[in-house]
């Protein structure tokens, strides 16, 4: 989405989870429109890479932060310190997130509530701490990557999957409440994709990932064109499509046997 005035030409696009994957993939695309990013994940070093590649690619400025959003402190001195140079965010792209795989009993407390912490808490405070500015200008743009997980329970993943369903119910909701405000609010559910996520997640040899993975690209590329053209839910693929939509047809009970098996 190529945003055109001298005042938009002021505004950057925060991407995070830029570092890899699809946070990645779509900042390259929005370097190539020649945007005003700020790419935030955890590790630096690959962070500045990244940040020369764009810039060489055709970016305008480009900003990185090495911050971890799950951790409350780091997220609250990084709205502050954006707050204090008076950036101003024009598109948020809420894309870091992750998953574990395993019983809910058996995997660490601490590790499920960072995924909580991350893939609902930071998700939900950027897009607070970025719709005042929106909305005083009249137009702005908040791309939520939640996923086909959001649309049934995950057993063998079962804060994750609770997880993308808040993404998917709270971005919906905030669509409907900002209608008419000039703020585009989409929520991008991708299946399984070709990214870092299957081995972060240790799901890399699951049935899920080995029956075929979408390229992390054309996946970006369609998130992004859903959000400028202001559709609200995009699942890419038509596998991803049918099997949301055979879902409503489905009890929940073959539904949650099916997932547990699939993962
Ligand atoms: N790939 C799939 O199959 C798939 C399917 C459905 C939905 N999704 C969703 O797509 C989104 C992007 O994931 P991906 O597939 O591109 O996976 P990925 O390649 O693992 O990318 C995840 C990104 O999030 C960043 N990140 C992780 N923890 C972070 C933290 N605590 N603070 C800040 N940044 C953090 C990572 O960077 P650092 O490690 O440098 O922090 C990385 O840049 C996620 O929300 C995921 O749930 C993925």
């Amino acid at each position: 989405m190529r945003v055109c005035s001298s005042a938009m030409d002021t505004e950057f696009t925060l991407i995070t989870g830029a570092s890899s994957g699809l946070g990645l993939e779509m900042s390259r695309l929005l370097a190539a429109e020649g945007r005003n990013l700020m790419i935030l994940a955890r590790r630096e070093e690959r962070l500045a890479e990244i940040a020369e590649e764009l810039s060489a690619s055709g970016a305008g400025e480009v900003r990185s932060f090495a911050v971890d959003l799950s951790d409350t402190k780091a997220l609250e001195a990084f709205l502050a310190s954006i707050a204090r140079d008076e950036l101003k965010i024009g598109t948020l792209i809420n894309n870091a997130g992750f998953g574990l795989r395993g019983s809910f009993a058996e995997l660490g407390c601490e590790d499920q509530l960072r995924c909580i912490d991350l893939n609902i808490r930071a998700l939900t405070r950027l897009t607070h701490a970025v719709l005042p500015g929106m909305r005083v200008r009249g137009r702005g743009a908040i791309l939520n990557v939640a996923s086909t997980a959001a649309f049934q329970a995950g057993p063998g993943m079962a804060v994750y999957y609770a997880s993308k369903a808040y993404v998917l119910s709270f971005t919906e909701a905030l669509a409907q409440e900002l209608r008419g405000q000039g703020i585009h609010v989409t929520c991008l559910c991708p299946g399984p994709t070709d990214t870092e996520f299957a081995q972060v997640a240790g799901m890399a040899d699951s049935p899920l990932f080995r029956s075929g993975a979408m390229d992390a690209t054309l996946v970006s590329r369609q998130g992004l064109r859903a959000l400028q053209r202001g559709q609200v839910i995009h699942l890419p693929g038509m596998r991803n499509k049918t099997l949301a939509f055979l879902l409503r047809f489905t009890p929940r009970s073959w539904v949650r046997s099916l997932v547990a098996r699939l993962q």
